[in-house]
This record gives C-alpha cells, sequence and structure tokens, in this order.
C-alpha cells in the first residue's frame, strides 16, 4: 500500500456531448488539505463527486484508502463526509432532528450524537435555534446544519463544496479554523473545492488548477506561483488559466 489515500488515474465524464472532466489523474496523500481550484464550470464539484462515489466517471478509475472507485462505492461513503455545492436538507425537520437522523444513519450511538450535535450547533452558534424547523433558517444558517452533518460521523475524509460561500465573515473564519484544526489531526484528508483564492491559499497543502475539465497544474501554493514566475496565487491562477479580468468598460460600454 502507497501513502496515498486518493489516487485516481485518467479519469473522463461526459454529460452527454459536453466534457466536463478530461482524463485527470490526482494523487493526495493521507493527512493532506488538498485545494481544486478553477473558474465556474471548470469541473470541480464534478471531481467532487466522482471522488466520493455519488457520480460514476465515463472511463478511468482509482482508489479511495484502497477501495475501487467502481467498484467499492458504499465503503467510500462511509469513510468519507461531504458538504455538497447545492445542499438539499430536510426542511421539514428541526436542525437537531436533521442532525440525529444523519448520526442514526452511521450507527453511532444515541448519547455521543446527541453530545456532538450539540457542540456543533454550540460552535456554530446556532443552538438556541436547534428546536427550530430548517425551513425557516437563512442559507448561511443551513450551510452551517450541513457543514454540523458533514462532520458528525468524524470521518477520515472530508470534501468540502464551496464551504465558506453563504456565510458572513465570522463564520468563514471559524471554517476555516475548523479546517486548520482537523487538518492538524493526524490521518484527516480534506478536499476542498473553492474559487475563493485567499481560502485556498491560507489551508491548502497543495492545489490542483482545474480548467475547462483539465488539471493545469498541480502544487504547493509557492510552488504554483515558482511554476507561474508569480508572486501571488491570484496572479498564478490568471497566468496558469490564461484568463484575464474582463475589460468592464469595455464589455458594458453602451
Ligand atoms: N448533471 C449535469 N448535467 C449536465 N451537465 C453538467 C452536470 N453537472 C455538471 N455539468 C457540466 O459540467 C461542467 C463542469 O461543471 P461543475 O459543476 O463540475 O463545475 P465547477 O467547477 O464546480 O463550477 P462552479 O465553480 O460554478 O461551481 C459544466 O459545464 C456543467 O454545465
Ligand atoms: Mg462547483
Amino acid at each position: 500500500m502507497d501513502d496515498y489515500l486518493i489516487n485516481i488515474e485518467n479519469i473522463t465524464k461526459d454529460f452527454g456531448n459536453l466534457r466536463a472532466l478530461d482524463d485527470v489523474s490526482l494523487k493526495i496523500k493521507k493527512g493532506e488539505t488538498f485545494g481544486l481550484l478553477g473558474p465556474n464550470g471548470a469541473g470541480k464539484t464534478t471531481l467532487v463527486r466522482i471522488l466520493c462515489a455519488v457520480l460514476t466517471p465515463t472511463s478511468g478509475n482509482g482508489t479511495i484508502n484502497g477501495l475501487n472507485l467502481l467498484e467499492e462505492k458504499n465503503g467510500i461513503k462511509r469513510m468519507t463526509g461531504l458538504l455538497p455545492e447545492n445542499p438539499g436538507t430536510y426542511e421539514d425537520l428541526t436542525s437537531f432532528e436533521f442532525l440525529s437522523f444523519v448520526g442514526e444513519l452511521y450507527s453511532i450511538e444515541k448519547k455521543t450524537i446527541d453530545q456532538r450535535i450539540s457542540d456543533l450547533l454550540k460552535l456554530f452558534d446556532i443552538y438556541d435555534r436547534k428546536d427550530d424547523l430548517i425551513s425557516g433558517f437563512s442559507s448561511g444558517m443551513k450551510q452551517k446544519v450541513m457543514l454540523a452533518s458533514t462532520l458528525i460521523h468524524n470521518p477520515p475524509l472530508l470534501f468540502l463544496d464551496e464551504p465558506t460561500s453563504a456565510l458572513d465573515p465570522t463564520v468563514a473564519r471559524t471554517v476555516k479554523d475548523i479546517i486548520l484544526s482537523l487538518s492538524k489531526e493526524a490521518q484527516r484528508t480534506i478536499v476542498i473545492s473553492t474559487h475563493q483564492l485567499p481560502l485556498a491559499e491560507e489551508v491548502c497543502d497543495r492545489i490542483a488548477l482545474l480548467h475547462r475539465g483539465k488539471v493545469l497544474e498541480c502544487g504547493s501554493p509557492r510552488e504554483l506561483m515558482e511554476i507561474s514566475g508569480t508572486n501571488s496565487l491570484e496572479k498564478a491562477f490568471f497566468k496558469i488559466t490564461n484568463l484575464e479580468s474582463k475589460d468592464v468598460e469595455i464589455l458594458l460600454g453602451w
């Protein structure tokens, strides 16, 4: 067995005529915090969904902790936590009921579930709303509940798809701190998909730059700057993806 928790080779995913992922190979080490960075439509969410065995690739294969991506999907799902991009929560449950339900799905003891729920809701500052229906929550509060549900079974592998997108700056800071603190624990691996460059730069050990379904470069933030001859991750991102910020005055010149 090698040190790689995630090892995928030549993954391609087509949706009809659209190639969302094009021959992607990646190796992610145990304990790494790994970022998938790329513009809208780059293929980040598609790759996350394939890595946590929710979506089947059109071709290619790989292993997650030694489990085959195509043949051992249930085993992969058991060892992972996924914060999806557009979480569908059970709106007619209270946050406490929803989190209890998720805990029970993972066969965690009731006493442990209750303790973890109160710890997580307190951490996210919504403990006083534990008996309120999720349908009445703001989008940031829903994201907090979803993040709590991702952490409740204490998985060794976490996938966070745009974890701070709906959050106010204080909570976004808490989430960054949670990521940093989780990543310090031995053997915990975190894969974050984002287009928020400061988030990627602060928490990721390595980053894969994705564009039009391809991995253009992969390395630490410093390595990406070196490769591109730039002095910030933002400049490296624009240089490597060959994207430029659009000239709004010309575009909206009417
Ligand atoms: N279920 C689907 N059916 C059809 N096309 C899809 C589907 N899911 C993704 N795609 C397409 O695949 C491409 C990659 O989408 P994906 O959601 O992976 O991008 P992304 O990098 O996560 O973008 P964003 O930053 O906007 O979240 C897009 O062109 C998208 O339209
Ligand atoms: Mg996405």
